[in-house]
């Protein structure tokens, strides 16, 4: 009989993680599930509130570290602050999960410089500048990585009025793949994690409207949201040793959302 308690793998055991955007939703699941398999956090967000304060305590809880480093990773030089801080908050890092990402809902045709600015900077180039400053560590220090990027169903499938967000999350599938190759000789796996709809506050509209939660259930084979907790359990799959093979990829976490096809 095999029993896997998964509060005592401790895939993570002597680990250090930094989780972007992780005081609310996905990020803040991912920050909870890693810690419960031994690793040591760092939170990031814009704001430190009650929201850091519990997850904080459910982390200590746990028998496990969590520091927060306030960023605002839309700020290039923020987000090269964020991961310079992170790494001597535990005095190493070995997981980034590149989580934070905003999205606007516009017509393509209002969409503003601000709009646009607003969700690239955060969802493309936070990201990027945040990896490159983990990567140059990572190689100076002669040690190895893993990046998990919270990529969407949309770096692949379309999402009308979501144009700057749909770009955003397709640059970040390219990258990815891109950095794979790039960054294999230096001991670095890089992956992308592809939410479908998750009940977390990015989808409140969403969840507070029955029209619009009924024509995306329409849309989902298996008839629900997702939680946040279903991603996190697959980000914490690509950050492991499990996955010690494993670069250059996109899975989906979606309920079939991105390959459906029915004829009634
Ligand atoms: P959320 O809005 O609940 O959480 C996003 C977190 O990122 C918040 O804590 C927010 O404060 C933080 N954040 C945003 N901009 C930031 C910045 N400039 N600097 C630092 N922190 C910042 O949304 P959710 O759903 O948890 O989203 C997390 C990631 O998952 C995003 O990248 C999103 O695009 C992606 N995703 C979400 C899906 C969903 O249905 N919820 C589906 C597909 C992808
Ligand atoms: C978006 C959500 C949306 C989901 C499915 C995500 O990338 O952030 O707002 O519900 O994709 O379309």
């Amino acid at each position: 009989m095999i029993t896997l308690n998964i509060k005592n793998m401790g895939r993570f055991d002597n680990k250090v993680a930094l989780i972007t955007g992780s005081s609310q939703g996905i990020g803040a699941a991912c920050a909870v599930r890693l810690a419960s398999e031994g690793a040591n956090i760092v939170l990031n967000g814009r704001h430190n509130d009650e929201r850091v304060e519990a997850i904080t305590k459910q982390i200590t809880d746990m028998g496990r570290e969590a520091k927060f480093v306030q960023a605002d990773i839309s700020d290039t030089n923020n987000v090269i602050q964020l991961v310079k801080d992170a790494i001597a908050a535990f005095g190493q890092l070995d997981i980034l999960v590149n989580n934070a990402g905003v999205e606007n809902n516009k017509n393509f045709w209002e969409v503003t410089q601000e709009d646009y600015d607003f969700v690239m900077n955060t969802n493309v180039k936070g990201l990027f500048f945040g990896t490159q400053t983990f990567v140059n560590y990572v190689k100076d220090a002669g040690r190895s990585g893993v990046v998990v990027n919270m990529s969407s169903v949309h770096e692949e499938i379309i999402f009308p009025h979501f144009a700057a967000y749909c770009a955003s999350k397709g640059a970040v599938k390219m990258l990815m793949r891109n950095l794979a190759t790039e960054l294999a000789p230096l001991n670095i796996r890089i992956n992308n994690v592809c939410p479908g709809a998750i009940a977390t506050p990015i989808n409140k509209k969403l969840m507070e409207t029955p029209n619009l939660l009924n024509n995306v259930l329409k849309n989902i084979p298996m008839e629900k949201l997702g939680q946040p907790e279903d991603v996190a359990a697959v980000v914490a799959f690509l950050a492991s040793d499990d996955a010690k093979y494993v670069t250059g990829s996109s899975y989906f976490v979606d309920g079939g959302l991105t390959y459906h096809y029915e004829e009634q």
